[in-house]
């Protein structure tokens, strides 16, 4: 039987304040997995970020509802932000909303309205996230900023992790930073790790992914404060 879920801490509840590390379980060890989120979550993590791939949208596989399902089990109180590198996103949304998806994120660039997305999301119980390649036009998100929860920056062509951070998407991330109210999240995802974490920081991303900066280190309790700034 599936444990009883308590109410899991919403970030979009809150104001944005001090930033959030959202370690991606993409570089976690997947035979530990359960293991390795815990170890994360105690370690002072702020949420898990699990990026689904679906070899169109970028040249890689990685995860599905099922593995979203078996982390939600385990883990009943750790928010969900699900980062859908895939073409027709439309046709996850109810899976990863009955999985345990907290936040669903969608890519500018894929095959579908934005718009109708973020209603269908929002109608599934998920906040609605709105992610944008290193190469995008901004133009292209720009007039749809005001309807997504969170903006997702990603600072390396999506695919893999272990890359080298984009310096040049901090100008996205500045402009977003103008637009966004108190209740919209920035995300930085990408070759984030302490040293590349402070421009972010000071750009205004309060959301911070790390893969490799995280799993790839022992210390991951060390590695999680560094990259907040502490
Ligand atoms: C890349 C993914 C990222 C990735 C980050 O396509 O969206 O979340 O796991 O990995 P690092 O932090 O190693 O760059
Ligand atoms: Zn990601």
């Amino acid at each position: 039987m599936m444990p009883t879920s308590t109410r899991r801490p919403s970030l979009f509840t809150a104001e944005r304040g001090a930033p959030l590390v959202a370690p991606s379980i993409l570089s976690a060890d997947f035979a530990r997995l359960e293991e390795e989120c815990r170890a994360v979550m105690e370690r002072g993590a702020d949420l898990l970020h699990l990026d689904v791939m679906d070899g169109h949208f970028v040249p890689n596989l990685s995860m599905g509802p099922a593995l979203c399902q078996g982390v939600r089990n385990h883990l009943p109180d750790t928010y969900l932000d699900v980062h859908m590198m895939v073409t027709n996103p439309g046709q996850f949304i109810e899976p990863f909303a009955k999985a345990g998806a907290d936040n669903y994120t969608i890519h500018v660039e894929c095959d579908e309205d934005p718009l109708e997305l973020a209603a269908s999301i929002r109608a599934s119980g998920m906040s609605a996230g709105l992610a944008i390649k290193p190469d995008t036009d901004f133009a292209l998100m720009e007039p749809l900023v005001s309807h997504f929860d969170l903006l997702l920056v990603m600072s390396v062509y999506p695919g893999f992790s272990g890359q080298s951070f984009i310096p040049e998407v901090l100008e996205t991330t500045r402009r977003l930073h103008e637009m966004v109210g108190p209740n919209q999240h920035i995300e930085m995802d990408g070759g984030v790790d302490p040293q590349t974490a402070t421009g972010c920081i000071a750009d205004g991303c309060d959301v911070l992914v790390a893969a490799s900066a995280i799993f790839k280190h022992d210390d991951y309790a060390g590695a999680i404060a560094a990259i907040r700034g502490n």
